[in-house]
């Protein structure tokens, strides 16, 4: 264990008309340094995590954070990108600094503002976070990619449409508890089952409700180091991170075994030394519900081919063995994409203070799983965290 979360900020995910990633970067990162019990001259070095790639017009978003006080002026800023995993990977490069002895506090912000483009046009930026040389064209954007990977899955194993369904009922039961939530209602199995007007098919065998939505947001976290993070009030400790990248192209890969993913578990369980369900909850990347299904396996929970057991057999439901995306996920709760891993964490971080939203917050939870996935299963980042005390 090096380094805590020691203070954190969750706006609400949505169409967040009126916003800009500027005054969402501004708000997030003051709340996360009041939350911390900091004062702005104590952060030592920022990130801000952003994909953009033409969301906004506005593409150099590092010093934008400085605009959240004055004290932040002429402290180091740097935006990272790394696709949807763009958040997780603003975290670790935080972590790399406190590592290197570089700061003691490490301000991260994570930020999207994705709906100032219908959602064609996103389509057309989120594609670039492909194997655009051979990826570009396919129809329907990224949900192109999965609407692929859902069909070869379904050839190999079988149609299982009706586990989608019930992934998609799920997350949007959990995301009605979360009042940081894009969608806050509840979705019935036959309308999340049944192509209609309402529920058409996107892409390959995925309907709406199978995709996550087109979704602005911010979220920002405080890391230090664990001797700082002794001395104050919230520490969410890293137990073990992981980062796995594989091959861009799809070709070179059996792209419906997520095998870096499944390493990045692997290593992180490991060097955590804990098995799966030692865990009392994950937060995944669930940016297509089809993808949340392959990381079942991928994570250990079943068997290649038998994800749908664990959403079948109720395991991965709030009072489940293994509750997963208690937060609704990026299904319910939005997919920010450049906000989503610092999401993932703060709604990790409020669980295991106990300080989540009343009818979000499970009871007592001791250690959490997050994974975040850029691209189809690209870019893989697992943290492990856990209370410092
Ligand atoms: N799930 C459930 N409902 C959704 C939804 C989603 N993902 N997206 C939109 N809706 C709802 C809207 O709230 C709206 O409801 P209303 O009629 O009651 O007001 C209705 O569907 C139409 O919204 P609209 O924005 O016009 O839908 P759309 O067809 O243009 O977009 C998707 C739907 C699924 C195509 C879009 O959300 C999308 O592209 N998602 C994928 C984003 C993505 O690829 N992210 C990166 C993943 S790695």
């Amino acid at each position: 264990m090096t380094a805590c979360i020691v203070g954190w900020s969750h706006g609400k995910f949505g169409k967040l008309d009126g916003e800009t990633s500027e005054s969402l970067i501004v708000k997030a990162a003051t709340e996360a340094i009041a939350h911390a019990g900091i004062e702005p001259k104590d952060v030592d070095v920022i990130y801000v995590g952003n994909m953009n790639g033409g969301f906004v017009r506005q593409e150099f978003h590092s010093s934008l954070a400085l605009q959240a006080h004055p004290d932040l002026r002429f402290k180091p800023s740097t935006r990272v990108e790394n696709a949807c995993a763009t958040g997780s990977a603003a975290i670790h490069m935080g972590l790399n600094s406190l590592a290197a002895g570089k700061a003691r506090f490490v301000l991260v912000v994570g930020v999207e503002k994705m709906t100032e483009l219908n959602s064609a046009a996103a389509g057309e930026v989120l594609i670039k976070a492909s194997y655009v040389a051979e990826e570009a064209n396919i129809e329907a954007g990224f949900a192109g990619i999965f609407g692929k990977i859902t069909s070869a899955y379904f050839q190999r194993y079988g149609d299982k449409s009706d586990a989608l369904a019930r992934i998609a009922v799920k997350a949007h039961k959990n995301g009605a508890r979360n009042p940081y939530a894009h969608f806050q209602k509840e979705f019935a199995y036959d309308f999340c089952r049944t192509p209609s007007d309402k529920n058409p098919f996107v892409a390959g065998p995925l309907k709406r409700t199978d995709c996550s939505p087109v979704t602005d947001g911010a979220a920002a976290v405080v890391l230090a180091d664990v001797q700082t993070a002794l001395g104050l009030k919230h520490a969410i400790a890293f137990r073990a991170t992981e980062q796995v990248n594989d091959f861009l192209p799809m070709s070179k890969r059996d792209i419906i075994k997520f095998e870096g993913p499944a390493l990045a578990w692997k290593r992180a369980l490991a060097s955590a030394k804990l098995d799966l369900l030692d865990l009392s909850f994950v937060e995944t990347h669930d940016c297509f519900t089809s993808a949340e299904l392959i990381e079942y396996e991928a994570m250990g929970l079943t068997a290649p081919g038998e994800g749908e057991r664990a959403i079948n057999e109720g395991w991965v439901e709030r009072d489940g063995k293994l509750p997963i995306n208690v937060s609704g996920g990026l299904k319910a709760k939005g997919h920010p994409v450049g906000a989503t891993g610092v999401s993932m964490h703060v709604m990790s971080a409020m669980q295991l203070s106990g300080s989540a939203p009343a009818g979000m917050q499970l009871d007592a939870p001791k250690i959490a799983g997050v994974f975040n996935m850029g691209g189809a299963a690209v870019a893989n980042y697992v943290s492990i965290l856990e209370p410092l005390r």
